[in-house]
């Protein structure tokens, strides 16, 4: 994996993937609409969306509505698990949604049936071929799953999104995915944090930031991609300015502490 200036991961086919995004899951009609609105103008570069959310078409919106080019936001959406063999018209509807020509990420969003993980697969490397999709990846893979792909194929996808927290570090998992070439991105940085532990306090303190800001720039120490939903409009932005200070190795050392596994 390269790092871009702290503040991007490259994923293969150059394509320059921000460390924070917005997550977008529940942000529907017109809060999410406006929540995106003021994620762009704040200085997001990176929206997660999924068919699931329901809310592509406002995020695209969002993004039309913003005065940035396309070429400036990062934008990923996801396959359900039910759609395993509509893939294409699945994207297309994405796309028609999301009015635009291509995503920048288009994730597999739960591993489908063990018999069809790797026809999916398959057609996603055709879509990206396609030019539909900058780069590929998958989300809540084990390790053997994404072993399957390789296998099979030869090619690793981009990106591994799972749920990832200083309460579900898992060194051995991290390490595996950079083995394989993968990125990985964590997604409910905050659902699975006690915002108010007394360590993450107390660090929180050091640097004149709140808890929140301290779990994301910890995932940034990792070189880990993170995508905060949030609707509230100062959270929003605040959960983006997390590059103003950083965390010594002591303080990553003992967030990683908080590791349940
Ligand atoms: N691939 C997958 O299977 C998968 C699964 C789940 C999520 N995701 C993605 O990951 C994104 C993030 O995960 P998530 O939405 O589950 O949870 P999250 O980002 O961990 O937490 C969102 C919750 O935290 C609150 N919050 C946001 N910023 C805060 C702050 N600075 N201080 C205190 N509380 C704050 C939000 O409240 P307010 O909104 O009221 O501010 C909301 O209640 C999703 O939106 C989605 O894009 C992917």
């Amino acid at each position: 994996m390269t790092e871009l200036d702290g503040r991007s991961v490259m994923l293969p086919g150059s394509v320059a993937m921000p460390l924070v995004g917005l997550g977008t899951w529940q942000l529907r009609g017109s809060r999410g609409y406006e929540s995106v609105r003021r994620a762009l103008a704040a200085g997001y570069r990176h929206l997660d969306t999924a068919t699931m959310y329901g809310n592509e078409a406002e995020v695209g919106r969002a993004v039309r509505d913003s005065g940035l080019d396309r070429g400036e936001v990062f934008i990923t959406t996801k396959l359900p698990p039910g759609r395993a063999g509509q893939e294409e018209r699945t994207l297309a509807e994405s796309l028609r949604a999301l009015g635009t020509d291509y995503v920048d990420l288009w994730l597999v969003h739960w591993p489908p049936r063990s018999d069809v993980l790797l026809r999916t697969w398959g057609r996603f490397r055709q879509a990206r071929d396609q030019g539909f999709a900058r780069s590929i990846g998958v989300s809540n893979y084990g390790t053997a799953e994404l072993d399957r792909l390789i296998d099979a194929g030869g090619e690793a996808p981009a990106v591994n999104q799972i749920r990832w927290a200083p309460s579900l570090h898992d060194p051995k998992r991290l390490a595996a995915h950079r083995e394989r070439g993968i990125v990985l991105e964590g997604y409910s940085p905050f659902k699975s944090s006690d915002l108010r532990d007394p360590l993450l306090t107390r660090i929180a303190e050091v640097y004149g930031v709140t808890t929140a800001q301290v779990v994301l720039r910890w995932h940034l120490e990792h070189g880990i991609p993170v995508i905060p939903k949030s609707q509230t409009p100062e959270r929003i932005v605040t959960n983006l300015d997390v590059f103003g200070f950083e965390l010594t190795a002591d303080e990553v050392a003992a967030i990683d502490g908080l590791s349940r596994n």
